[in-house]
């Protein structure tokens, strides 16, 4: 059979494009395997079979799950509090972005209390051992197996039952059981299902790194998303030394929760004041810049949008935007372009959240709106000022939650002044002056003031 690479859907016939899905070029051959004779109702129907033991929730003893620190602040937050016996944790990112760094400094961290066991397939354990003294971590107490084939990582395993084991990378691993290369879709599919099997059986904490594609996606079925208990990214706006990790799905905390490094000469370091750094550092204000307070997953944080609006010299005028979707630019523009007389149809647009950060939030809109009315005019807005507030399609300035906790962040890095919406403002306490306006044409005008 056939099996796509992006959605695992199998088709008996191959085609240039996923029937599924959608894709092209995504289908590659696979074993089908047929289920074993005699399981399944035959002629008599499901009795006979033996049955599963149904449980009251009621009777279940939900401990708090016990888990246990990475050894790195700004991992264990993106994580919901630390590793979680038995769970299963995919990491993807481009390549050198530091996946490997992160996971041997974190093991290094585990190794002190429990037994850690770090699988490569990608590097000599030579290679290992010479990224662990760059680290200044001491090689005596890292555990490394240089193995491909499942059969003897998960033998490996068995015998000497870590509590934690990276494999670096899924790719690489591959099974006897199929003939497929390694990094197959079926390859893949079948060691990570063994592995999360693994995993669940043992109460070992696996970390699996993955590559991901050109587009940015993790490479390989996008079943494996759903085997695993979370998903984090890794991204790097290119040239920064600033990393960020992203989870996208959590079964054991907030998704969309964000952790950054810093990268040095000595690996990762976590940032756990990240506002500070997002934030741009010169004194003179510019125009077409506003602070916005964003909350990426149970943390606000300070970030900068820039906007820039220029003459245009095309028929069509650019709209560049980085960092936000631009859909929701588009829609402001037009929102501004009715309800409060601003108008760039001749004007080329350029949008940029500074620090590489990408922030997807509905929240953004005011602060957007404020940095293009400033670059327009081309008047700096004051250097204390924060903003955040949804704008609706109508020119309504909408409330966003955690209104309270935004600002204090921003009280905390010494702002002064916030302009929010006024729903935002119902039984606030906070030191900032606050502007709460009801519509977008009324805040434009409190900054224009
Ligand atoms: P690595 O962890 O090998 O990336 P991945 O496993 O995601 O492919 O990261 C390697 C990059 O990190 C490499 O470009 C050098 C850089 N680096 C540092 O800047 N400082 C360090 O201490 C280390 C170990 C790596
Ligand atoms: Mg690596």
């Amino acid at each position: 059979m056939y099996v796509c690479g992006e959605c695992g859907a199998s088709q008996p016939k191959w085609s240039g494009q996923c029937p599924d899905c959608g894709v092209w070029n995504s289908l590659e051959e696979a074993r089908s395997e047929t289920a074993a004779a005699g399981s399944g109702p035959r002629g008599g129907g499901w009795t006979g079979q033996a049955s599963g033991r149904v449980v009251s929730l009621g009777a279940v003893r939900a401990a708090d799950t016990p888990r246990f620190g990475s050894g790195l602040s700004e991992l264990d937050r993106v994580l919901g509090g630390g590793l979680v016996p038995g769970s299963v944790v995919l990491i993807g990112g481009d390549p050198g972005i530091g996946k490997s760094t992160l996971l041997l400094q974190s093991q290094a961290a585990i190794a002190a209390e429990r037994k850690a066991l770090y699988v490569t397939g990608e590097e000599s354990a030579a290679q290992v051992a010479m990224r662990a003294r760059r680290l200044g971590l001491d090689p005596g107490v890292l555990d490394c197996l240089t193995e491909t084939r499942l059969e003897t990582v998960l033998a490996t395993a068995a015998a000497n039952k870590p509590d934690f084991m990276v494999i670096d990378s899924i790719q690489t691993v591959w099974s006897d059981a199929l003939q497929s290369a390694p990094g197959a879709v079926a390859q893949v599919r079948e060691c990570a299902s063994r592995l999360v099997q693994y995993a669940k059986q043992t109460g070992c904490a696996v970390v699996l790194v993955g590559h991901v594609t050109k587009e940015g996606a993790l490479a390989g079925p996008r079943v494996l998303e759903h085997m695993v208990d979370a998903v984090l990214y890794f991204e790097s706006d290119s040239g920064s030394r600033f990393r960020l990790i992203r989870s996208v799905k959590n079964r054991f905390g907030a998704a969309n929760e964000l952790g950054v490094f810093a990268m040095t000469d000595t690996g990762l370091r976590p940032v756990s004041n990240p506002s500070a750094i997002f934030l741009s550092s010169d004194e003179e204000p510019s125009a077409g810049s506003c602070v916005l307070v964003t909350r990426e997953g149970t943390r606000p944080m300070l970030v900068e949008v820039q906007a820039l609006v220029a003459p245009s010299s095309l028929s069509q005028p650019r709209r560049v935007v980085v960092g936000i979707d631009p859909g929701r630019v588009a829609m402001l523009l037009a929102v501004m372009n009715r309800h409060c007389g601003i108008q760039v149809n001749d004007q080329d647009v350029f949008i940029n959240v500074t620090g590489g950060i990408r922030v997807s939030e509905t929240a953004s809109d005011l602060a957007v709106a404020l940095a293009i009315q400033s670059s327009l005019r081309e008047v700096p807005l004051p250097r204390d000022l924060v903003a955040f507030g949804e704008v609706g399609l109508s020119g309504e300035l909408r409330p966003v939650f955690n209104g309270e906790e935004r600002l204090r962040e921003a009280a905390g890095q010494g702002f002064k002044t916030a302009l929010v919406a006024h729903a935002n403002v119902k039984g606030l306490k906070t030191r900032l002056m606050i502007h709460g306006c009801r519509r977008l044409d009324d805040a434009l005008a409190v900054a224009r003031e």
